[in-house]
C-alpha cells in the first residue's frame, strides 16, 4: 500500500479545474517527482494533501487512513511538511528561532543538531530577512524537517538557487531520505534535478493526470515532451 494514495481527486476554482481526476501513490521511501508545465496544478495538489484547500471529490490517504477528516492543523501532527513555491519565513526570527516553531511538538533531532545537518551552523543566531536566497531555501526545508515527518512535499525547492546550489541540493535530498528515513514528493521544474533524484516521476498537464513512469520513461514520451514543447517554457523541456 503506498504511503500517499490521491485517489480521483478533483478541485474546481470557478470555471478552472486546477486538479482534474488525479489519481496517484507514493510508495514509502520513494523520492517522486510532480512536473507539469506553469499551472498544471502541483501546487493545488500540495493544498489538497496538506488540506489547505478541500477537494470537490476523490479520496487522499495517508498510511492508510484518508487525510480529508483531519483538520489542516492536524497535518503535521499526522507526519506531513511542506516548504512553500514562496519561500515563508519568519523573517525578523533568527534561523534557530524559525526551525523551534517548526518542531510542533514532535521529537527528532534537537533544532541545533538539524541545523548542522544542513550546514546552517554559521548562521544559528542571524534574523532570517537578512539571509542569502538559498540559505533561505534550506532554512526553510529545515524547518520542515523540525517536525519529524514521514512525508516532505517540496514545492520547487531549486526556484531560484544558483547552479552549484541545485547540484548541493539533489544531494542533499537524498541524504535527507536516507538520514530521516523520508518519502519525498518533490515538484520542480528543474528537470535535471527531477530526473536524477526521483524514483519516479508523476506528470500533470492542464490539472490531469498525463504520465507516470520513471524519469527515463517520463522524458521520452512523446505526450510529456509535447506538453512542454507546447508550454511557454520550452526552456522547461524533460533534458
Ligand atoms: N486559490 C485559487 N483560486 C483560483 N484559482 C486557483 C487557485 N489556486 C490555483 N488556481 C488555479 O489552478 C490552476 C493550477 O494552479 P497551480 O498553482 O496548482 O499550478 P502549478 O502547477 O503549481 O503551476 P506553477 O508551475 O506555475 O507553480 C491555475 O489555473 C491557477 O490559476
Ligand atoms: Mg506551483
Amino acid at each position: 500500500m503506498p504511503l500517499l494514495s490521491v485517489e480521483h481527486v478533483t478541485r474546481r476554482f470557478g470555471g478552472v479545474v486546477a486538479v482534474d481526476d488525479v489519481s496517484l501513490g507514493v510508495e514509502s521511501g520513494q523520492i517522486a517527482g510532480l512536473i507539469g508545465p506553469n499551472g498544471a496544478g502541483k501546487t493545488t495538489l500540495f493544498n489538497l494533501i496538506t488540506r489547505l484547500y478541500r477537494p470537490d471529490s476523490g479520496e487522499i490517504a495517508f498510511d492508510g487512513e484518508s487525510l480529508l477528516r483531519t483538520p489542516p492543523h492536524r497535518i503535521v501532527r499526522r507526519g506531513i511538511a511542506r516548504t512553500f513555491q514562496n519561500v515563508e519565513l519568519f523573517p525578523s526570527m533568527t534561523v534557530l528561532e524559525n526551525v523551534l516553531v517548526g518542531s510542533h511538538g514532535r521529537g527528532g533531532r534537537s533544532a541545533r543538531e538539524l541545523l548542522g545537518e544542513l550546514g546552517l551552523d554559521a548562521v544559528v543566531h542571524r534574523r532570517a530577512a537578512g539571509l542569502a536566497f538559498g540559505t533561505m531555501k534550506r532554512l526553510e526545508l529545515a524547518r520542515a524537517l523540525a517536525s519529524s515527518p514521514r512525508l516532505l512535499l517540496l514545492d520547487e525547492p531549486a526556484a531560484g538557487l544558483s547552479h552549484e546550489e541545485v547540484e548541493e541540493l539533489g544531494a542533499l535530498i537524498r541524504r535527507i531520505r536516507a538520514s530521516f528515513d523520508l518519502t519525498v514528493l518533490l515538484v520542480e521544474h528543474h528537470m535535471n534535478l527531477v530526473m536524477g533524484v526521483a524514483d519516479r516521476v508523476h506528470v500533470l498537464d492542464f490539472g490531469r493526470k498525463l504520465a507516470e513512469g520513471s524519469p527515463a520513461e517520463v522524458q521520452r514520451n512523446p505526450a510529456v515532451i509535447e506538453a512542454y514543447l507546447g508550454s511557454e517554457r520550452p526552456q522547461h523541456a524533460p533534458a
